[in-house]
């Protein structure tokens, strides 16, 4: 849809806005509503929730989002609800300004930024756990990761009530989690349906793009391509035939002598119930891995 701007002269008043930043920004809940009041009169809303440190992956989720709606709102909260009690949350990468401004050139109406004490004020005590398609995987590496991703989403989509909302497939288990969480709570705003999955975006070298890159130094940089490499020879010996066992072994094989320090998994699930694939197993199947190269773990999916 054509992308239509709601200036600062059509604003209601008594928005709290962060003038400093490029992108009309709100961070308290009552402002937020009274700014999409005024959006959504103009049309249809899509939220694309993120954590920051946005990068081409976010930015084609918004490209994408303003393909579908009138007005593409995107949230930036750092969620400590995901983060283990020994991951990477103190050094997360934060950077508003910049964030701002790269969401300014795509066209974004408005930018969610809530504080913590906003998304999760003193006597806070409610939390979503979706079964089954949470665990295993990320959810067996990083257990609780996928309670504090639904409730934060949950909460998102109740203070956006979004007509639509946009997610990176990199986070394939994520996209799956919330469409159940969605679709087990009867949710309208989104519905399940309008929850829309945007394939992963790649550097030239085929790593997957994501905002933990940036704590990789060059040289680590240089062998994290060996993930989608040594994932890409996996999928092509298991098209010609190859046993999954063995061929799960050699990938991990593969990722340890490339400069990867762990695997956490590398498993073929199904594509939509994430159930583990048999050998003789006929639905469509993906390649999920997770590995750490120093203290990043880096995770990337593809199709069989
Ligand atoms: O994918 C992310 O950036 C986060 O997990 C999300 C969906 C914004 C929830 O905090």
């Amino acid at each position: 849809m054509p992308h239509r701007s709601i200036g600062p002269a059509q604003w209601p008043s008594a928005l709290t806005i962060r003038g400093e930043l490029p992108v009309q920004t709100v961070t308290l809940l009552d402002p937020l509503r009274r700014a999409l009041a005024a959006l959504r009169a103009d049309g249809p809303v899509a939220l694309v929730p993120t954590m920051g440190a946005l990068h081409e992956g976010h930015l084609t989720l918004v490209r994408a989002a303003r393909q579908r709606a009138a007005h593409v709102v995107v949230s930036i909260f750092v969620n400590p609800r995901q983060f283990g009690p020994n991951e990477d949350l103190s050094r997360y990468p934060r950077q508003l300004a910049q964030d701002s401004a790269l969401l300014e050139a795509e066209g974004v109406s408005l930018l969610w930024a809530p504080g913590v004490e906003v998304m999760y004020p003193a006597g806070y005590a409610t939390a979503i756990s979706v079964g089954g398609i949470s665990e295993g995987l990320c959810g067996a590496a990083r257990p609780g990761h996928f309670d504090g991703v639904a409730t934060v989403v949950a909460k998102l989509f109740n203070q956006v009530q979004p007509d639509m909302a946009l997610f990176g497939e990199k986070d394939w288990q994520q996209l799956a989690v919330i469409r159940g969480m969605a679709r087990d709570l009867d949710l309208t705003a989104p519905a399940a349906a309008a929850i829309h999955g945007v394939a992963t975006v790649r550097e030239a070298d085929g790593l997957a793009l994501s905002s933990r890159n940036a704590f990789l130094t060059p040289q680590q940089r240089a062998q994290a391509a060996c993930l989608p490499r040594a994932m890409d020879a996996a999928l092509a010996a298991l098209r010609g035939g190859a046993g999954r066992a063995s061929t799960m072994q050699k990938l991990v094989a593969d990722l340890l002598d490339g400069g990867f320090s762990s695997v956490d998994y590398a498993e073929l699930r199904d594509a939509e119930s994430l159930a583990p694939v048999q050998e003789s197993g006929d639905n469509p199947a993906r390649l999920f891995v997770a590995a750490r190269i120093g203290t990043t773990r880096l995770i990337d999916n593809k199709p069989l």
